[in-house]
């Protein structure tokens, strides 16, 4: 039976979604394997498109010739060993999960495929949750003893722990999208408010300009394996924020050229001690967080004292921003490595 690719679905990393799955199915057709690529658009619809469709195909929704489908739980006793998924039965080994951001990367889609009966890779519901919500995680980092920037609820927040300025962001968000900067808690606030993508949820943190990214991307099974660490380049010199644009328009904004990858320093040019500090972070972060698949784990780096904060957790990183690029394998073993991986897992949650 194929591999499904599944990517889209109601979340304002849409777009990035799509290119990461595309990306995925052409890696895995170009390798020979049977793929099925599964759309789920921004309203919640399920559409099997054609092979091999192209980003600009997905501009008005779902490309033409595209399959709806119904993605139907069966009422029998053989709930979880029929895999069906829409009226003409699909019968697929496993689903490659590449939705961002949402209720697909935060735990949703994995309890949808668990109840279809379809292997799907990735976290699980519990990580895939704590994953996408920044609140529930720094507080889990705390918990934990694990070094993260102190980070609150713009809507609790009266004194916080901290001085401003501030960088607020979305509490459910992901890419960059809708993160601002606020001198202080009135500016937070007021943000908080006016905009739409930090009115369903904000946190604020410091906002401490002077630490750099560094990404470090791994994989859980057949156990802990982490493949890199690597620094994403800022753009020009003097813009506050990692932003949205930086990470993924750097090969030039516009329909034509599209989204690309930001320019990145690969292996991350850091002290030793860093890289091994970072390792020794991830392992905690995945262990504590009970994270499976190819997960992204985003710190943040003090270069004058070599400190390391845990910034965020990406259950399900893009394509463009790292995991394809594993440099001891073909990308193609790494995603067929996960499905087979999701396949031949017992216990899905
Ligand atoms: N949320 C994006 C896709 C990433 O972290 O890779
Ligand atoms: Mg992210």
């Amino acid at each position: 039976a194929p591999w499904a690719v599944v990517f889209g679905g109601p979340s304002p990393e849409h777009e990035i979604s799509i290119l990461t799955g595309l990306q995925a199915e052409r890696v895995l057709t170009a390798a020979g394997h049977d793929v099925v690529p599964i759309y789920w658009s921004p309203t919640g619809d399920w559409f099997r498109v054609p092979a091999g469709t192209e980003a600009k195909d997905y501009l008005e929704g779902a490309p033409r010739e595209s399959t709806p489908l119904e993605a139907r739980v069966s009422g029998d006793p053989g709930l979880y060993r029929r895999k069906t998924f829409g009226a003409e039965r699909l019968d697929l080994e496993a689903a490659l999960l590449c939705l961002h951001g949402g209720v697909g990367e935060g735990g949703g889609a994995a309890a949808v495929f668990s109840l279809l009966g379809i292997p799907a890779t990735g976290s699980t519901l519990f990580a895939g949750a704590v994953g996408m919500d920044k609140l529930a995680f720094g507080g889990l980092m705390s918990a934990a003893g694990i070094p993260s920037l102190p980070r609150e609820a713009v809507s609790t927040l009266t004194e916080p722990a901290f001085e401003g300025p501030y960088i607020v962001k979305p509490r459910f968000g992901g890419s960059s999208i809708g993160i601002e900067i606020a001198e202080d808690v009135a500016a937070a606030r007021a943000l908080a408010a006016s905009s739409v993508h930090l009115r369903t949820g904000a946190v604020v943190e410091p906002y401490r300009p002077e630490l750099v990214d560094l990404n470090i991307a791994f994989r859980t099974f057949p156990s802990l394996e982490i493949t890199q660490l690597e620094k994403p380049l800022r753009g020009p010199a003097g813009s506050a924020l990692y932003s949205y644009a930086e990470k993924y328009l750097a090969g030039g904004a516009g329909a034509d050229a599209g989204l690309t990858s930001a320019p990145r320093e690969f292996p991350a040019e850091v002290p030793e001690a860093v890289h091994t500090r970072a390792r020794e972070l991830a392992e905690r972060v995945a262990d504590v967080t009970r994270l499976t698949g190819i997960v992204r784990v985003d710190l943040l780096l003090d270069e004058a004292s070599s400190e390391l904060y845990v910034n965020e957790v990406n259950t399900i990183p893009g394509a463009l921003s790292l995991y394809l690029w594993a440099p001891q394998q073909p990308a193609a073993t790494v995603l067929v490595d996960a499905l087979t991986e999701a396949r031949d897992r017992r216990v899905v949650f």
